[in-house]
């Protein structure tokens, strides 16, 4: 996070969920879930410019974001996280917000997400009101469920439906702790995230060794055994619903992932590489076809 005078910028990283079990659904409508969330390089930058003289919040996205893709102003999750923080702690400033997006656009890499948590993060900052990390991460909820773990930052362990995130490994990180490279991949199709826990139809999954065998691939950074350990329930349906998906799983692996998953509720899907030089190998062997990027973990802690 840079600060010069009225105006902030920083970094906004999308997520992963290397583990995604639902446990059944909920009296709320939502689902319940227990899912291990990791930022990843992939940013978008966001510039916070405080209005001191009126209170209106504005949006600009770039470069060549297709403006019908992020909604009507008044409801994008980055002007909502920033309206939520003048109204909770009667801020008489308003805010500039450009996005200079990166992250694809509904592609359950938590883009919308990132962008509010940083909106949270840098107003926090640029208003100077130092409300500790617990306190934006409630305020986070309200927005949607991914924002949480997002101002939380790190490898976290999510549960509820969203809401409850922890770090998976307390404030201090595991000595070896490396993280891993992943290359990203996006069809380019949009899977609305309602409709796809509506058809979520699986089991319960409650069952204790996807959540150690994945926590324990972190902490040694053995890339093969998270590649083993790998797990999102909502997989099945979303490749049944959107072959496009399935085939974009099907291209990371026969271009030499150790594993793909998809991610969260998708379209996007993402693909364990040993290090940065084999994701340079299957970035290659993906060709210009499919919008793909090589990014690593962001430090676990
Ligand atoms: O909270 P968020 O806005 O990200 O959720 C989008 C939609 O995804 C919800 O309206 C709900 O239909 C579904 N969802 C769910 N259970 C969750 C999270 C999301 O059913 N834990």
């Amino acid at each position: 996070m840079v600060r010069a005078g009225s105006v902030i910028t920083l970094e906004a990283p999308a997520k992963i969920n290397l583990t995604l079990e639902i446990l059944g659904k909920r009296p709320d409508g939502y689902h319940e879930l227990r899912s291990i969330v990791m930022p990843v390089s992939l940013t978008d930058t966001l510039t916070l410019t405080s209005t001191y003289a009126q209170t209106a919040l504005t949006l600009t996205v770039g470069p060549g974001v297709d403006a019908t893709k992020i909604g009507a102003v008044d409801r994008n999750l980055a002007v909502r996280a920033a309206r939520l923080m003048q109204e909770r702690y009667r801020i008489n400033a308003g805010a500039r917000i450009h996005i200079h997006k990166r992250i694809p656009i509904g592609g359950g890499l938590g883009g919308g997400s990132a962008d509010a948590a940083g909106v949270l993060l840098g107003l926090n900052a640029l208003w100077e009101l130092a409300r500790p990390r617990e306190e934006l991460m409630a305020l986070g909820a309200d927005l949607g469920s991914d924002v949480p773990a997002l101002v939380h930052g790190g490898a976290v362990l999510m549960e509820g439906r969203g809401e409850r995130v922890s770090g998976l490994f307390g404030d201090r990180p595991p000595a070896g702790c490396e993280g891993f490279w992943l290359v990203l991949a996006n069809p380019g199709v949009m899977c609305p995230t309602p409709d796809v826990f509506r058809k979520w139809r699986g089991g319960l999954t409650a069952s204790p060794s996807i959540l150690h065998n994945m926590t324990s691939s972190i902490r040694i950074s053995d890339v093969s055994a998270a590649a083993d350990a790998l797990y999102n329930g909502l997989q099945p349906g979303v490749f049944e619903s959107y072959p496009d998906v399935a085939q974009t799983a099907a291209q990371l692996q026969e271009a030499g992932c150790l594993g793909v998953l998809l991610s969260g509720s998708g379209a996007s899907v993402f693909g364990l590489v040993r290090d940065e030089v084999h994701g340079q190998e299957v970035s290659r062997r993906l060709g210009s076809g499919l919008w793909h990027v090589l990014v690593r973990t962001c430090p676990v802690v």
